[in-house]
């Protein structure tokens, strides 16, 4: 009897896969041709530090408030799993807070502790490391301002501790819980984004100021978690665009591109936009969402400064994608709710593209019957 290969290295059985959603052909290809063309850019890998990604769909961070006292559930076991087993090039989870105070709801994942860092690690990391998918920790600080002091009342010791606590976490995500990349929240109004935001700091020290001044925070603390990870493990972050007000000093996009430029610098690999819809808004500066992207791109190169760049703008079809991919704007393509509809989304899109990928062994068999596809061994079954 032939006995399936196990995954190596995680602590349960499950047969051994390939590289997930990698480009294999294209559909009308024989296996002769299938060498002489090129993926489209949405199959290319793509490296990132230690990290090849097959793909550059990524799946973007999303809450799903099923965290009880801070741990992950068998809720977060079956919703990453289930995604990780489909193939995305990044799977970046939800947004996990770095202390006590800094969730958004009571429901929010947290990383402060051993006893969390073993519990992401069991309950979410080993699964998808179990099916080769790159996941990373988003990690955030909520300003709640009814249980926290406005930043302008931190004390720099307080300061100081933010920026250890924030290192000692991302030493703990890496280490122990073993995500293979990190994401610092810095928009929606977390703390980073407050001390960067000229109309949501109002300290009177050398943390508040000129852009230089108001980003101090900011790259003491990428500063602080870079000395505290593997220089092999890729450094994310989500910032906005710009602040979404008319107000005269608002941080806008030229600034977050200077803020870019010096991230770069800093060890930072990539960098995630939200970008502002002014809808109404006469934001100053303000210019459309790929032509920001292509200032920044622009401004990076002439620097001799790369980053790879991405930004969750709705997308719903391959062709958008790969169109984005082509324009050379964006290098990864997030995507939220629409891995909400359909965590399929990565076949989805091949389909679309016309391109055969790698599918997980126990389920090849209703994509490719005729072909093998379980690693086996003549060693007797455990
Ligand atoms: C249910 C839900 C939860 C979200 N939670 C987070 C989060 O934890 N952190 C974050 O940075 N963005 C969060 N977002 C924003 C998404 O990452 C993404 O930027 C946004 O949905 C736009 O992408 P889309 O148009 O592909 O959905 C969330 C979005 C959704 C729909």
């Amino acid at each position: 009897m032939q006995s399936v290969k196990s995954a190596p290295n995680v602590s349960f059985f499950t047969p051994k896969q390939p590289i997930l959603g990698k480009f294999v052909k294209y559909l009308e290809d024989s296996e002769l041709t299938s060498t002489e063309r090129t993926p489209p850019l949405l199959f290319t890998p793509l490296k990132i530090r230690s990290l090849t990604i097959p793909n550059r769909i990524t799946v973007s961070p999303m809450c799903t408030y099923s965290s009880i006292d801070s741990y992950p559930t068998p809720f977060h076991t079956v919703h990453y799993g289930s995604l990780s087993m489909r193939g995305p090039g990044l799977l970046i989870t939800e947004c996990a807070s770095v202390c006590e105070n800094g969730k958004v709801t009571c429901n929010d994942l947290g990383l402060w502790n051993d006893s969390l860092a073993k519990e992401h690690y069991s309950k979410i990391v080993e699964f998808a490391h179990s099916q080769n998918c790159n996941i990373g920790v988003q990690l955030g600080q909520f300003h709640n301002k009814d249980i926290v002091p406005p930043i302008e009342s931190w004390s720099k010791e307080q300061i100081i501790d933010t920026i250890k606590e924030w290192g000692q976490v991302c030493k703990r995500a890496t280490d122990m819980a073993q995500y293979d990349f990190i994401e610092i929240q810095a928009s929606h109004g977390h703390i980073i984004d407050q001390f960067i935001s000229p109309l949501w700091n109002h300290r009177t020290d050398e943390y508040n100021g000129e852009l230089q001044d108001r980003t101090r925070f900011l790259f003491q603390l990428v500063d602080e978690i870079r000395n505290n990870i593997p220089k092999e493990v890729p450094l994310f972050i989500r910032l906005p665009d710009c602040d979404k007000s008319e107000k005269e000093g608002s941080l806008t996009q030229k600034d977050t591109i200077k803020i870019c430029v010096e991230l770069a610098k800093h060890g930072v690999d990539v960098v995630d936009f939200v970008c502002v819809n002014p809808g109404k808004l006469n934001l100053r500066s303000h210019k459309p969402r790929l032509e920001f992207l292509q200032d920044l791109k622009q401004i990076l190169k002439s620097k001799d400064l790369s980053l790879v760049v991405g930004s969750p703008s709705k997308i719903s079809t391959a062709k958008e994608a790969e169109a984005l991919l082509q324009s050379g704007l964006e290098d990864i393509i997030l995507i939220g709710s629409e891995f909400l509809r359909n965590p399929v989304l990565v076949t989805e899109f091949a389909y679309q593209l016309g391109v055969k990928i790698t599918q997980p062994v126990q389920y090849s068999w209703g994509f490719y019957p005729s072909e093998k596809y379980l690693e086996t061994s003549k060693s007797a079954p455990k």
